[in-house]
């Protein structure tokens, strides 16, 4: 028998006039060709959709929602700032998962690029993403929209799509990594303005330096 992680937070079963009611109560914040996906509640709090899409997914075994909360959750002690998962409902009618949480306060990655593109920033970037491979944090939706600059940090949000191994990740899975955060042009192009190979150079060196740091630490 499998065992399915089990989700962090109860789900709680609503029908589909409960969740109309929700989206009809918050304000759009993005949507897609199905329909509202990220809103903004009157608490301020955000609420994100999930669809499950085929009948057939492997959603259907663990939710996207589930995932999303139990990886904040682990990547939270992991020390990554990250949102606040409140709740999880599910409309079973509909087949849709809400999330609720607290956002992450900053500003978007993608957005403080646009304004400044302030080679500070280049560095942080690279050693965050130095930092989750470090910690084995394997996330497939890697790219400056998915990253909050944050008062002292840089974090992540839209965390439902990732793996974390209990070690840094290996070279096929970095370079694989690299890969899904060159998917899009617009990352593509604020990494080439600063130098892919300046940026490549500062996460090696980043990365190098926490494994031999650890190497050398006394059990
Ligand atoms: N915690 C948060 N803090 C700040 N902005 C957020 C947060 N969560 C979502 N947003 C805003 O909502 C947008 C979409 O959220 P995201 O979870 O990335 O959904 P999508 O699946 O559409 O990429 C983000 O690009 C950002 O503008
Ligand atoms: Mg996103």
């Amino acid at each position: 028998m499998i065992n399915l992680p089990s989700s962090k937070l109860p789900v709680e079963n609503i029908n589909k006039q409960q969740l109309q009611t929700l989206i009809n109560q918050a304000t759009l914040m993005v949507a897609d060709g199905n329909g509202p996906k990220v809103l903004e509640t009157t608490q301020h709090t955000i609420i994100k959709l999930f669809r499950r899409k085929h009948w057939l997914s492997s959603a259907m075994f663990v939710p996207y929602a589930v995932r999303f909360v139990n990886n904040a959750f682990r990547i939270k002690k992991l020390n990554i700032p990250t949102v606040t998962p409140l709740s999880i409902k599910h409309c079973k009618t509909s087949c849709i998962h809400v999330v609720e949480y607290k956002r992450l306060q900053g500003k978007l990655l993608q957005r403080e690029f646009e304004q400044k593109q302030e080679s500070q920033l280049f560095v942080e970037t690279a050693h965050f993403i130095a930092n989750l491979h470090y910690k084995g944090i394997y996330f497939r939706s890697l790219h400056f929209g998915n990253i909050i600059v944050t008062d002292d940090d840089l974090g992540l949000i839209d965390v439902a799509d990732m793996k974390i191994y209990p070690k840094p990740l290996g070279t096929s899975l970095r370079k694989r990594n690299f890969q899904h955060f060159l998917r899009y042009q617009q990352d593509r192009m604020l990494l080439k303005t600063y130098g892919m190979e300046r940026f490549n150079s500062e996460y090696s060196a980043h990365l190098n330096s926490m494994i031999s740091r650890n190497r050398f630490r006394q059990p």
